[in-house]
């Protein structure tokens, strides 16, 4: 865990102006030995166990990263094999801290029409390992982790009611690592200009965010005919408080009904919603028939919401 305080000793940063400005307390970090592919794993048996599914029943992985063991295989693909899921194809998708909403876009798909019973959708992020540990502007806002959910089929008029995905390509500079790939591969200058870290523009990203966190769900639920009302839960990508209460202030939606973990998480990219579903469903707070948000905005830029009437 790296709370405030540490941060105080590591960059020129204070307890109070992170908490005022983010509402992040502490993130975890993890441990060396630990990758995008070993926590999302972790995520995975956890969600299978409570479904009471075996690995060599899935079908798909779908796994939603910006930070993969490697650039190939597919972290998927490296789950896949220490799961054990032998009968199951695996793909990566790159969407940014919106991956796990695009995730489980595509595998309803699968699921509705027929051609896949289990398919499991994991958001897996070591963000620790792109963070400038000396840049005090990006260093306080993130954290690793990793959720997981295994998508199966179920009554028409439940689960997966509607969604939409989005995305400003041309925001795509707002949030980047610019170095590694094929526009910029690693060179000794790369390194030492700091290439391999995660930039952002905070201000620009932080407009997008505000907008693209109440517009998106309001046109999913205007679409599917959802009042505010009726949502038990919203749950947002976590990355920053101050960009959730603007949001549901403008979607008239209860705070007490919005989930926030973003206290003792920060932001953990394409992880952060399936924690927070994981833990929200964990803590009885997401009941069978319940009408379930999912929202997010990420690097690309994307932006995703999913409905849902919750099976469980
Ligand atoms: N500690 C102390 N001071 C800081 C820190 C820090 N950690 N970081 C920046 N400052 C300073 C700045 O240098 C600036 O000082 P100056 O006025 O002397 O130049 C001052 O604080 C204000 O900086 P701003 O950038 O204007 O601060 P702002 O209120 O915009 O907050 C923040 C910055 C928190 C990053 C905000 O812009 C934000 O949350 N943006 C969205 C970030 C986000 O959600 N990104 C992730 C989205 S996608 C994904 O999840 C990967």
């Amino acid at each position: 865990m790296l709370t405030n305080a540490d941060l105080e000793r590591m960059v020129d940063t204070s307890d109070e102006w992170i908490t005022e400005r983010t509402g992040i307390r502490e993130r975890r970090i993890a441990a060396d030995h630990e990758t995008a592919s070993t926590m999302g794993t972790e995520a995975a048996r956890q969600a299978l166990d409570a479904a009471g599914v075996s690995p060599d029943r899935l079908d798909l992985i779908i796994t939603a990263t910006v930070t993969g063991d490697m650039s190939f295989p597919s972290t998927a693909c490296l789950m896949q094999a220490a799961l054990g899921a032998g009968n199951a194809g695996a793909f990566d998708i790159g969407a940014g801290c919106t991956g796990f909403v695009y995730g489980l876009s595509v595998a309803s798909q699968f699921i509705e029409t027929g051609t896949y019973d289990h398919v499991l959708v994991v958001g897996t992020e070591k963000l620790s390992v792109i963070t400038n540990w000396a840049d005090r502007t990006t260093c306080v806002l993130f954290g690793d982790g990793a959720g997981a959910a295994l998508l199966g089929p179920c009554d028409p008029d439940r689960g997966i009611l509607g969604f939409e995905l989005g995305a400003e390509g041309t925001g795509g500079d707002l949030l980047c690592v610019p170095g590694g790939g094929s526009l910029r591969p690693l060179t000794h200058e790369g390194l030492d200009a700091g290439e391999q870290y995660l930039r952002m523009n905070g201000r620009e990203v932080f407009k997008f965010a505000a907008r693209a966190l109440s517009d998106s769900p309001a046109r999913v639920m205007a679409r599917l005919g959802i009042s505010p009302s009726e949502v038990a839960m919203l749950i947002p990508h976590q990355a920053n408080s101050r960009i959730t209460e603007a949001a549901i202030k403008r979607l008239n939606v209860p705070s007490e009904r919005v989930y926030s973990n973003v206290d003792r998480f920060g932001n953990t990219s394409a992880a952060s919603i399936p924690i927070a579903l994981s833990e929200a469903v964990g803590r009885g707070l997401i009941k069978d028939g319940d009408i379930v948000i999912l929202t997010g905005f990420g690097a690309g830029l994307t932006y995703g919401t999913c409905a849902m009437k919750w099976v469980g």
